[in-house]
């Protein structure tokens, strides 16, 4: 089939390379001409791992390409998938929505022939209704469906979520809609990935509900870390404890220094938004957020007490600055405010993180960044674990005790064990262990 992917950043990419990889002929379009020229190039805007070569392949045995000329792309293409980018508006929290209305504009210009027309981009419900009429008013000729299909992938594992997916959801009433979503998704079917169809709304509050849920599974055992840390508590035990139950589930119980991402944030702050505008509150998300964002700050005041209640003049060595591995995306990392509060607080910042360090040169301010985790520990009077890259998992304990200035861990994702780090000399804090 002919797949015209409309936006090529993180979601579109990922999905066009491995609808590519299928067998399908894919144009993935973007509207920024260096973007485009670097993926022609065979350069890869974003660290994922396996896309670059993926890209590759697939550009080499022709069914992918790249290109700024939206009209020919979805003139050929039998379905047009809008994978925009939807990020918080300015001011309200609801999700700006202008890159897909632009590009239902751009793509009802075009459009030739029966086409499906799929927003894979997360938006909120009714979304679809509107693009359907923006491409109707436009052309009142034009033989097309639109249809909700959301992404559920996980940056740093896209690949093998798309391509081994718990479940494909497609949003849709209409049966010729239907049987092309089918035909797209076959090479899936191999894998049995079951294909939920449902209708366009219930597609769309689909996506908002799976990210609210597992925000709020998140928080809630970071909230049980904070009670374990003052009873004498081991969350790991607890976590584990519930996830065995069935009905509870294993997944996402980890306590950490709070969720960031391209997703849980803004998604979170856009379904309470829909909520409230529809008279039907989501208090429980309203909490989950709250609690979130306060939880990162207070993240540097757990620094703070393990210097001994002041870190004025000292130096604090950060481990990790993405808002989780094997991504360089700092979109609402949590290092961005544990280094905020250490600063304010009057402590100077050295850090070290495998991928993130341009994009963390865009976001922080008076950072010094080392070349390796013990150039970042040298001298500093504390060391804070903040994402737990694979680099950082073994660490030689006794070189990173030699490099820092006082001998002091905090661990926001209990990579390591308390008694190890004891046993190495070390003053050791981590998440709800006492
Ligand atoms: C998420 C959803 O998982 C994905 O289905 C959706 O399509 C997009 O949003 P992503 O943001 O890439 O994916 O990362 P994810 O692995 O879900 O982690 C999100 C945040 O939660 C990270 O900051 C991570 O560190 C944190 N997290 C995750 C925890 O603190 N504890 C956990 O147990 C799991």
């Amino acid at each position: 089939m002919r797949v015209a992917m409309i936006g090529s950043g993180y979601v579109g990419l990922v999905s066009g390379a491995c609808f590519a990889d299928f067998g399908h002929e894919v144009c993935c379009v973007d509207k920024d001409p260096s973007k485009i020229a670097a993926l022609n190039r065979g350069e890869i805007p974003i660290f994922e791992p396996g896309l670059a070569e993926l890209v590759a392949k697939n550009v080499r045995e022709g069914r992918l390409s790249f290109t700024t000329e939206l009209a020919p792309a979805v003139r050929a293409a039998e379905a047009v998938f809008i994978a925009v980018g939807t990020p918080s508006r300015r001011g309200d929290g609801h999700a700006d929505l202008s890159y897909v209305y632009q590009a239902a504009r751009d793509i009802a210009a075009a459009i030739e022939g029966y086409t499906v027309v799929v927003t894979k981009s997360t938006v909120p419900v009714g979304t679809g209704d509107e693009v359907e009429r923006i491409i109707r008013e436009a052309r009142p000729d034009a033989e097309v469906a639109v249809v909700s299909n959301p992404e559920f992938l996980r940056e740093g594992a896209a690949i093998a979520d798309f391509k081994r997916p718990d479940r494909i959801v497609i949003g849709t009433e209409d049966e010729r809609a239907k049987a092309v979503m089918s035909d797209l998704y076959r090479p899936l079917y191999l894998n049995q990935a079951p294909v939920l169809a449902m209708s366009r709304r219930t597609a769309e509050l689909t996506k908002y509900a799976a990210n609210a849920f597992l925000a709020t599974k998140i928080t809630f055992i970071n909230e049980i870390a904070d009670l374990c840390e003052q009873v004498g508590a081991n969350v790991q035990d607890v976590a584990r404890g519930i996830g065995l139950d069935n009905r509870i589930g294993a997944k996402f119980l980890h306590a950490g220094p709070g969720y960031g991402g391209s997703c849980f944030p803004k998604d979170t702050l856009a379904l309470i938004k829909t909520a409230q505008d529809h008279g039907a509150p989501m208090r429980i998300v309203e909490t989950v957020a709250a609690v979130n964002s306060q939880r990162k700050r207070a993240m540097g005041r757990k620094v703070i007490a393990a210097c001994g209640g002041s870190v004025r003049g000292k130096t604090v060595a950060v481990l990790g600055l993405t808002f989780k591995p094997n991504t360089d995306d700092m979109r609402d990392a949590p290092s961005i405010d544990v280094i905020a509060a250490l600063q304010d607080a009057g402590a100077r910042i050295r850090a070290f993180d495998p991928e993130g360090m341009a994009a963390a040169r865009a976001v922080l301010t008076d950072v010094d960044y080392a070349r390796d985790p013990y150039d970042c520990a040298r001298g500093a009077d504390a060391l804070v674990l903040v994402t737990e890259w694979d680099l950082f998992r073994a660490l030689d304990l006794p070189r990173l005790k030699a490099a820092l200035n006082a001998p002091v861990v905090v661990d926001l994702r209990n990579v390591y064990r308390p008694d190890d780090m004891k046993r190495h000399g070390f003053t050791y804090l981590s998440i709800g262990r006492a």
